[in-house]
């Protein structure tokens, strides 16, 4: 299958963006023309999020300004309908570990279920963010620590806005 000229679906809660997810996003657009980073309204295994969804959507609108190849929409619902709905048949999820795998693996089956058209792609990132978690990044920021190297600037901006300053020293 040629990804040529085609669009893909990258999905998740992105709350908030690291520089994991923004290394696949860099990834897919090798092998995608246009990367739709559609930012979930509630995860399937996320029940509260920390940002709200006009501000996930907001901070990754803002990382990828001058990314013509990039889009950002917020969805709600099946993700195999918002594909539907935007012409996509390839669904792109980052890996990161075997821990990911079971849940990744569950996903990716249950979406060919319901629509057997889609193709899910799974991406290592580089290796030097496979530690790298939203849910660690909330926890570091609110326990003081510097985040800095695992988040864009304008994500980082919003989490000193909300946990204040990394702590010195
Ligand atoms: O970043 P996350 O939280 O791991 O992303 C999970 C996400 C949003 C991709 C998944 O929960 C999802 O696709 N939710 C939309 C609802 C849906 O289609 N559920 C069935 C998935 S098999």
């Amino acid at each position: 299958m040629s990804l040529t000229g085609s669009k893909a679906i990258y999905p998740g809660s992105f709350d908030p963006l690291t520089l994991g997810h923004d290394d696949i996003v860099r990834r897919a657009l090798r092998l995608a023309d246009q990367v739709l980073i559609a930012v979930a309204e509630t995860s399937t295994h996320l029940k509260q999020h920390a940002f709200g969804l006009d501000e996930r959507v907001r901070l990754i609108a803002d990382v990828y300004a001058d990314e013509p190849g990039v889009e950002v929409v917020p969805f709600s619902g099946l993700l195999v309908d918002f594909a539907a709905r935007h012409g996509a048949r390839v669904i792109i999820r980052g890996l990161r570990a075997v821990s990911d795998f079971e849940y990744e693996f569950q996903m990716a089956l249950m979406n060919r279920s319901l629509s057997p058209e889609i193709e899910v792609i799974f991406m290592a990132p580089a290796s030097n963010y496979t530690f790298l978690s939203s849910s660690l990044v909330r926890e570091v920021a609110a326990l003081g620590g510097d985040v800095s190297p695992y988040v864009p600037a304008a994500v980082l901006k919003s989490l000193v806005g909300r946990y204040g300053p990394a702590r010195k020293g």
